[in-house]
């Protein structure tokens, strides 16, 4: 039988991390499998899907605000349903469920971050009989990888290798919305990379909130170093991954920098402070010693690897001392890249219920700080490929001036140069281009092709 949603026209709207972009692929996916067409804009699709974030608080006012406005776009001519669809899904879909759908009247369809498979039946639901649909499973029965997907790019590929989260870090909101953590059997990981290179990816990334424990809660199964391994040997030009909690990152995967060629030097390692207290506070299980142990494990095991981090900024109770300590372990490590927040108050997490009267002034002041010394720090990091020759994976054009590549390097830099002569975008897309820098800046290298 032909599904009510053939002949419609589609958008997914996505917000916050890969674990949401995957999802989406996976949605795209299920949609056209039954018949509808993905479009760009609100204006031309029958079927709105937000693919939900609520790890700040700035992205959940965000999403109410913008599902209440939709009230009023009207239908695309020649749509073949009486009103558009809106449904929400992903963190804020799971967190919230009925609430949702209370407070917003023309929203149709609510579902979690554990029962994607469910949406197609839920719109199918909201249209045939006129109504609300919302469903929240508490926990995951099956991984969404097993759904049909549309991936974004053709060369790189997310491959999620455990869902959820076991850590309660104490301010942060994702075990409650992404459940406990699950890890993926190795065999269906390898099957399905196997199928990406053999469809010609150059790039996996593995996913998980913490990649380090994987194979913790799979009785005999081998453990993330060996996964890395194993996936190297199935023949991937970039083997990347993220994310990756210090307390759990071992020996092992720090040898397998500096041994295994396809995983690309380059590693994001989240401190969030660099004040012990703070980190104790936290429930980080781990010291300010202990990381800048690892960095230096790090670096000894891959000299020229690039590291990003993620801080937050104003944890409840941060004094000025505490900051400074974080300030001083960025300038000590000097990470190619920092992703900077300033702390949100969490409702249901333990950091939500600690007083805390630090002025929003202070805490502005400390985050512009930190935002310019790890500018500095950044511009400097790049310093070293002045000159130098990259290899470059080539993503598409430069967003300000089409007549330049866009692509990245093994250590995960932005690299511009010019396209050669002769040559279209098209032709170089998904492919690997060597590039000699000519000059560092702090968010990207420039320079020219020497090979294809
Ligand atoms: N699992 C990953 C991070 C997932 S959330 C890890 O442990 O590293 C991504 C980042 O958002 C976190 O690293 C943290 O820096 C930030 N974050 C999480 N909760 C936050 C909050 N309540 N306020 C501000 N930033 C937060
Ligand atoms: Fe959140 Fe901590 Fe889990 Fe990362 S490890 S998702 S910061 S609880
Ligand atoms: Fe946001 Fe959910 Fe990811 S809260 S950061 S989309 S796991």
């Amino acid at each position: 039988m032909l599904s009510a949603l053939n002949g419609t026209t589609f958008c997914v709207h996505t917000f916050g991390c890969q674990m949401n972009k995957h999802d989406s692929e996976r949605v795209c996916g299920m949609l056209e499998s039954l018949g509808s067409l993905e479009v760009s804009t609100i204006e031309e699709a029958d079927v709105v899907i937000f693919m939900t974030c609520c790890v700040r608080e700035a992205a959940d006012i965000r999403l109410y605000g913008q599902v209440q406005t939709m009230k009023n776009t009207p239908l695309r001519e020649g749509s073949p349903l009486k009103k558009r669809l809106i449904a929400v899904g992903g963190c804020i879909g799971q967190r919230d469920g009925k609430k949702l759908t209370d407070q917003i009247k023309h929203l149709d369809v609510v579902f979690g971050t554990h029962n994607l498979a469910a949406l197609p039946r839920l719109l199918e639901t909201a249209l045939e009989n006129n109504c609300q649909a919302v469903e929240i499973l508490e926990s995951s029965t099956e991984f969404s990888t097993s759904l049909p997907t549309d991936r974004e790019n053709s060369w790189a590929a997310w491959l999620p290798i455990t869902i959820g989260c076991n850590n309660f870090c104490t301010y942060c909101i994702v075990p409650y919305v992404r459940g406990p953590e699950k890890s993926r059997p190795m065999v269906d990981i390898l099957d399905e990379a196997k199928r990406y290179v053999a469809a010609g990816v150059k790039e996996i990334t593995l996913l998980g909130q913490n990649v380090n424990s994987y194979g913790r809660d799979l009785y005999g199964e081998p453990r993330f170093a060996q996964l890395l391994k194993e996936m190297n040997d199935i023949g991937i030009e970039r083997l990347r991954f993220a994310t990756s909690h210090p307390k759990d990152l071992t020996d092992e995967v720090i040898e397998d920098f500096g041994t295994l060629p396809s995983l690309m030097p380059y590693l994001h390692l989240p401190v969030q402070s660099g004040s012990n207290r703070i980190l104790k506070e936290m429930n980080r299980r781990y010291t300010r010693e202990h990381y800048l142990e690892l960095v230096r494990k790090v670096r000894e095991a891959c000299p020229h690897i690039a590291l990003s981090t993620d801080i937050i900024v104003g944890f409840p109770g941060e004094t000025e001392e505490d900051f400074m300590e974080t300030y001083r372990l960025v300038e000590e490590v000097g990470y190619q890249q920092v992703f900077t927040f300033i702390y949100s108050k969490r409702e249901g997490t333990p950091a939500a219920e600690i007083e805390d009267n630090t002025p929003r002034e202070v805490i502005q002041d400390r985050f512009n700080r930190l935002v310019e010394l790890v500018q500095r720090k950044a511009f400097e990091a790049n310093q070293v490929d002045k000159n130098a020759r990259v290899q470059v994976l080539v993503e598409g054009v430069s967003k300000r001036d089409d007549s330049l590549l866009m692509g990245k390097s093994a250590k995960n830099q932005t690299v511009h140069a010019p396209l050669p002569d002769g040559v279209t975008i098209d032709q170089l897309i998904g492919k690997t281009v060597e590039v000699q820098v000519e000059e560092a800046k702090t968010w990207y290298l420039f320079g020219h092709v020497v090979s294809e």
